[in-house]
């Protein structure tokens, strides 16, 4: 698989608003994101320590982890509060007939 590629990780409509979902794309683990119908992918794992992210909730554009609370906003990967203080990596998605793909990188 080149760099750069884009790779289909999900359907659009299993991607519902405020729920993550966990995906794996070149055998990254990315959570999927839909905020108002866009979609966007973050590190599945929390910056902070050893907790999936897909656990968390999203409020508005940003995910709160579920194990201490830090949160990210999940277009930029920001860390927005502490403890969470590193950001996450976000990565590329684009929608194409219905599939939802995401760039590896
Ligand atoms: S593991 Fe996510 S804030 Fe600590």
């Amino acid at each position: 698989m080149a760099e750069g590629e884009f790779v289909k990780v999900a359907m659009v409509e299993d991607v519902q608003p405020g729920i993550p979902l966990a995906v794996q794309a070149g055998g990254h683990k990315l959570a999927m994101c839909n905020i108002d119908g866009e979609m966007y992918a973050i590190d599945e794992m929390c910056t902070h320590a050893d907790a999936s992210l897909c656990d968390g909730d999203i409020e508005g554009c940003s995910i709160v982890c579920p194990l201490h609370f830090g949160s990210f906003d999940i277009k930029t990967g920001e860390a927005l509060d502490p403890p969470a203080c590193v950001n996450l990596k976000t990565w590329e998605t684009k929608v194409v007939e219905g599939e939802v793909h995401v760039r590896i990188n």
